[in-house]
């Protein structure tokens, strides 16, 4: 993939030269596995053909300058006052600046040398749409200053750094999915990752299908707030039913009998959180497994189940969502739909049979236009290779 034209303009208008490196990080959907990366859970994302690009130079100073080509905004931060969360002028950071100075605050804990940045960055992964937007922007900070500052660590520990950031200076208590795909993404390929182990493989994506993206138009809604406290009330089951099952740490330890046996140890607001998480596990392995032996249609299925239960049991989907997976179910050729990322708004991934793809994009559009009236932007999407450096050429 090559850089967008404009973004080397804008660095040159900026900076009146050309950068040192142009750093490119993927947005991603994922197919299944949703809400469970911070219970331990399996995963199965896959990185797509939207990306955050990053043109960057090394600066003289510790000051980091960043122009935001697609809000018109600039900012300047210093390595130096990164805990204050300042720009030089000691206004507060605006919320979208707090991704590259936590990356720069993640970075330095870690030891690792930064130098001040010029940068200018665009990014055509929608904001607040379940794509994994902020994760992009992290990934690509971390991969210019690894480049700039001239060291390197393995990609996933760069992810973890990327998330640190995310959960102690944001303050979103994200798992690790969208860092972990963003950098390790496989061209064609979704991932298969265990998010305890670290234990990962790609699995190819059959040809016969596509992956076919809906934004509701709809952006994230209680974005933090929400996901903050399913995160916490995953934890609390958990921590519960390790009363009763010791080797329980996570709710991924737990399986779909030992919750039927166990849900009088948890409140009733806690069981269905549970349960959607122990059945999504459950899934997501199944999932793999008819994947890797090319069962789109058993595979579309246990997503259609997917956005049941993260909309009946885990409340995460919206009036928007559910339209869509349902219009999407009516469509000839459409093997599974389901809610993608966090939810609260943003987009739902669907499995398509290739041939069927650009018909159903068509049909999504004017039937959700029709029954919500809304406009969705609905689009054929591509596994692309995960983050690195991209040759700067005019
Ligand atoms: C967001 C988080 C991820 C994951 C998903 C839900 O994208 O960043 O870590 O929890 O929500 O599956």
């Amino acid at each position: 993939m090559s850089a967008p034209p404009n973004l080397l303009q804008a660095f040159e208008r900026e900076f009146g030269h050309l950068p040192r490196l142009i750093a490119r990080a993927p947005g991603r959907v994922n197919l299944l596995g949703e809400h469970v990366d911070y219970s331990d859970g399996w995963v199965l994302p896959v990185a797509i053909d939207r990306c955050a690009w990053l043109a960057a130079s090394p600066s003289q100073s510790t000051e980091v300058s960043i122009h935001a080509l697609d809000l018109g905004e600039s900012i300047a931060f210093d390595l130096k006052g990164l805990e204050d969360k300042l720009d030089l002028a000691g206004e507060d950071l605006p919320a979208w600046a707090l991704y590259p100075a936590g990356v720069a605050w993640a970075l330095r804990h870690a030891g690792h040398a930064l130098t001040g940045m010029q940068c200018v960055l665009t990014s055509d992964v929608p904001i607040g749409s379940g794509l994994s937007s902020s994760a992009a922007i992290e990934v690509a900070f971390a991969t210019a200053w690894q480049a700039l500052a001239d060291w390197q660590v393995p990609p996933m520990a760069l992810a973890q750094l990327c998330q640190h950031a995310e959960n102690d200076y944001v303050g979103v208590q994200c798992g690790l999915m969208d860092q972990f795909c963003s950098l390790h993404g496989i061209r064609d390929h979704a991932l298969c990752f265990d998010t305890r182990t670290h234990e990962w493989e790609c699995v190819p994506l059959p040809a016969e299908v596509s992956l076919v993206i809906a934004d509701s138009g709809v952006r994230r809604r209680l974005g933090g707030s929400a996901y903050n406290q399913r995160r916490a009330a995953c934890e609390q089951a958990a921590r519960l039913l390790s009363e009763r099952l010791p080797n329980v740490r996570a709710l991924r330890d737990v399986t779909p009998s030992e919750l039927q046996e166990h849900e009088q140890a948890l409140p009733p607001s806690l069981r269905p959180i549970a349960e959607h998480v122990v059945s999504e596990c459950k899934r997501v392995r199944l999932g793999a497994e008819v994947l890797k032996a090319g069962d789109a249609a058993s595979f579309g299925k246990l997503m259609f189940e997917g956005h049941a239960s993260l909309r009946d049991l885990y409340e995460v989907s919206s009036p928007e969502l559910d339209a869509l997976v349902e219009i999407a179910s009516g469509i000839p050729g459409c093997l599974g739909a389901r809610l993608t990322g966090a939810g609260f708004g943003g987009c739902t991934i669907n499995l398509v049979e290739a041939a069927e793809a650009s018909a159903f994009v068509d049909r999504l559009a004017a039937e959700y236009q029709r029954k919500m009236d809304r406009e969705a932007m609905v689009w054929i999407s591509r596994a692309v290779d995960g983050a690195g450096l991209v040759p700067v050429s005019r």
